[in-house]
């Protein structure tokens, strides 16, 4: 099992581009003395704003990470971005597969595949690869069929290296900017499916040595505690609590 937990904040389309340096600065400064070698925190802000609010993260433990990515790396792709200009911007981190992408671009099971891939074939870029049920999967009692399919639709035939690194982010669609959070207890039995899927595609010794399973959905720095206190809990994304720096900080802090 990897070791430290990660806590990523995404600002979705939230900030505009000046939004976002200011944001970047004051983050930047909080975080200034945050060294913490169990945890790792990530910023994603949007593509414009990428490379200036990363030169600003720079002198800080923050590291930047982008909201999505293209899956070819150069060629006829309009208004796309490759994974080697994100690299290229500083990032080290990449979200693929949102459920707000899912639904409101229609990313579909192949796009999401190939664009992990993509991620996976150059070096210094990780993956955090979003799924999760509707509200009436979870009703149904469809949701672990859901989350199987999900993982074995996205990473089923891809070739891990050793040294490759992957992020799921198990984030049920309903919980998202919901203000509603899950029972501890739902996101320990959804993170073990998970792991148990992923198991039966790469074995157990990449589980603990290339994955880390996290949680995303109105994470805030009341619910913290109690989620990050769950077996197995390797790190949080989380959206509209990342906006504030005071309050991101105080989810690192209690994490
Ligand atoms: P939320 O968003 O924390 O605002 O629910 C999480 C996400 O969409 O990643």
């Amino acid at each position: 099992m990897l070791q430290n937990k990660i806590i990523i904040g995404n600002w979705k389309m939230k900030k505009d581009l000046n939004e976002s340096l200011v944001a970047a600065e004051k983050f930047a400064l909080k975080f200034q003395d945050f060294h913490d070698d169990d945890k790792e925190v990530v910023i994603c802000p949007n593509f414009v704003s990428l490379f200036e609010v990363g030169k600003i993260l720079k002198n800080s433990d923050l590291k930047l990470g982008a909201q999505d990515v293209f899956w070819e790396n150069s060629g006829s792709y309009t208004g796309e971005i490759s994974p080697t200009t994100l690299i290229q911007a500083g990032a080290s981190y990449v979200i693929i597969g949102h459920s707000e992408r899912r639904k409101h671009l229609l990313e579909d099971y192949n796009m999401i595949h190939q664009k992990v891939k993509a991620v996976l074939e150059v070096e210094g870029l990780i993956p955090i690869l979003c799924i999760g049920e509707e509200n009436e999967d979870r009703k149904s009692d469809r949701r672990d069929f859901i989350l199987l399919n999900q993982i074995q639709q996205a990473l089923n035939g891809l070739n891990i290296g050793e040294y490759k690194k992957i992020i799921i982010a198990y984030e049920p669609v309903w919980a998202i900017g919901s203000g509603t959070v899950l029972e501890a207890d739902e996101v320990l039995y959804a993170s073990k499916i998970i792991r148990k899927a992923i198991a039966d595609i790469f074995g157990q010794k990449m589980v603990e040595e290339n994955f880390r399973v996290i949680y995303g959905g109105s994470v805030n720095s009341q619910n913290v505690k109690e989620l990050s206190s769950l077996e197995n809990m390797e790190g949080l994304l989380v959206g509209g609590a990342s906006l504030d720096a005071e309050e991101f900080f105080k989810i690192c802090e209690r994490i």
